[in-house]
Order: structure tokens, then sequence, then C-alpha cells
């Protein structure tokens, strides 16, 4: 079997090219347009590039884009000035700090301080809170991403079998429930589990999100099944050349699942297009419209 290339990016166009076709009907509502502050604190590269790609997928979108960069030398308590700031200006629909924060900042107490309805990222303990008992709030960027993926692939997933590999607050666990209430019967694994490839096996559905290249080999996968690879790992060869490998070795995969995501090209944008997916449901949420349909 040569598994079919499951097209995030294809996807996350069509995704974000929904929203901005909904972005007037709310203008037109509201008399505005929905809005997304971006905080970046320091100068880590990497934080760099995601935050100009979201401003600019922001304003591609139609949406106003409040972007606020702080030197690495802010104080926890200058940044949590900034939020509430934020949390208080009406044109702010969704708030996004760019983790991780420079040391000496507890990323927890700042994203306890962002208010709940404008937390677009749904990293915060309330949304996470409202994903596990499920009830509606905004969920987590990148598992939401995935769960779209699986969906548009397989239709309904009831019954099936699905391992979410990695227990991180950001993408495993908040991913696990939303397979849960897809009706999946969910196993979440991690670095301590045993026989990690005897889990793997049982899996219609993998999602590999730990952070380890090519953890996950060809012959742990059910034959059949439909792997996500959240795996974004930078490794530099011996002529000094850089190359993004997933969690799952993709080449022997590929020989095995009847669909995978690529690495890059899969669930990273993704990540970006649910942003943007998040944005403007809050903004409709605070304003007291309904959800547009097919977001
Ligand atoms: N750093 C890496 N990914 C993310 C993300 O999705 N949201 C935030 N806030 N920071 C990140």
């Amino acid at each position: 079997m040569t598994a079919a290339i499951v097209d995030g990016r294809a996807f996350a166009e069509r995704l974000r090219a929904r929203v901005a076709e909904a972005v007037p009907a709310f203008t037109a509502a509201t008399g505005r347009v929905p809005g997304l502050a971006v905080v970046l604190v320091g100068q880590d590269p990497a934080s760099e590039i995601y935050v100009r790609s979201k401003q600019k997928a922001t304003l591609a979108a139609g949406m106003a884009s409040f972007e606020h960069r702080l030197p690495d030398t802010t104080s926890e308590a200058e940044l949590l000035a900034l939020v509430e700031e934020l949390n208080g200006d009406d044109r702010v629909d969704g708030i996004l700090v760019q983790l991780p924060l420079p040391a000496g900042i507890d990323d927890k107490a700042v994203i306890d301080a962002i208010d709940p309805a404008k937390d677009v990222d749904g990293f915060h303990v309330v949304n996470a809170g409202k994903l596990a008992v499920g009830e509606e709030g905004l969920v987590s960027c990148t598992p939401l991403g995935c769960l779209m993926l699986l969906k548009d692939r397989l239709g309904d997933l009831s019954g099936l079998e699905a391992v979410v590999v990695g227990r991180s607050n950001i993408v495993g666990k908040p991913m696990a429930q939303l397979l849960l209430r897809e009706n999946c019967t969910v196993t979440l694994a991690h670095s301590r589990t045993r026989d990690l490839a005897a889990v793997v096996r049982r899996a219609d559905i993998l999602v590999a999100a730990v952070g380890r290249p090519e953890l996950i080999r060809g012959d742990w996968l059910k034959p059949g099944a439909t792997v996500i690879d959240v795996g974004m790992n930078r490794l530099t060869d011996a002529d000094g050349k850089t190359k993004l490998l997933g969690d799952v070795a993709f080449a022997e995969a590929r020989e095995v699942a009847a669909a995978i995501t690529p690495v890059p090209g899969g669930v990273g944008p993704m990540t970006i297009a649910v942003l943007l997916r998040n944005t403007l449901a809050a903004a409709c949420a605070r304003e007291g419209l309904p959800e547009p349909a097919g977001l």
C-alpha cells in the first residue's frame, strides 16, 4: 500500500478563504472588523517567523492585527498589564501571547490572565475545562486542525481506535478530548508508555505529537491507518543543512498507512488557518452573533 498524502496546505488555504468570505457579514452586522492581538516578548527567531506569518494571514483574511513586541527585559507585571489592557480593548477579539516566554516569566500566570472569551489559542484553563466536560469554548488550534483533516478524510470517526502519542496541554491532551468527543476509543500514550509499538499498532487513527524525530516506525502501524504527524523536529545534517522531520518515519509509514500528513505541508499550515477561524468565532460570540456556518 502507498498512503495518500493528506494535503494540509491546500486544506488550510480553503479554510482561510472561508474565513475571509465570512468577515464582510460580521462587519455588516457590527460596523467593525474582527481583531487579533499578537504579543511577542524577546527575539526567539522561530517565534519571530511564526508571529510574522500570523500577522500576514490575519491581514489577508480582512481582519485587524494588533502587534505588540516587547523586549526580553520585560517583567511579568508589565506583560500582565498589557494583557489586561487587551482584555479591555473592544477592537481586540483574540489575544495570542507567543510561547515560549523568556525565563523569569510564568507562562501559566500570563495565560490565566487572558479573558477566556479572547483566548484564541484555547490554552486558558477555562477553555481546557470546557473541552473536557463537552461545553462550547475555544479549542487549541493545532489539535482542532488535526481533527478537521481527519474528518475531511474519514467522515464519521465513531468507534474508531485513536492513539495520541504525546500528552502536552497544547496538543496531546486536547487532541485526545476532541477524539473522545467524536466517539473514538482513545488511548493517550507518552514517553513512559510501555511497548509503545504495540499501543500504536491498535490505531485506526494515529496522532503523533511527541517531538522526537522519526520515533514512530512504519512497522509499528496498523495497515490502513490514518496518520497525523504533528512533529516539527529541525535537524542539522553533517553539511550544516537543516531539515524538518516529523515524529513518524515518513517513507516507511507511507508503505503501511492509508493516509499520512507530510512534514512540512501537513499539520503546520493548519495551525494559523484555525487561529483565524477561532478569532472570527470569538468575535461572533463576543457580539452575540451565531458562528458562521462551515467553519
Ligand atoms: N508557540 C508555538 N506554537 C504556538 C501556538 O500555537 N501558540 C502560542 N501562543 N505560542 C506558540
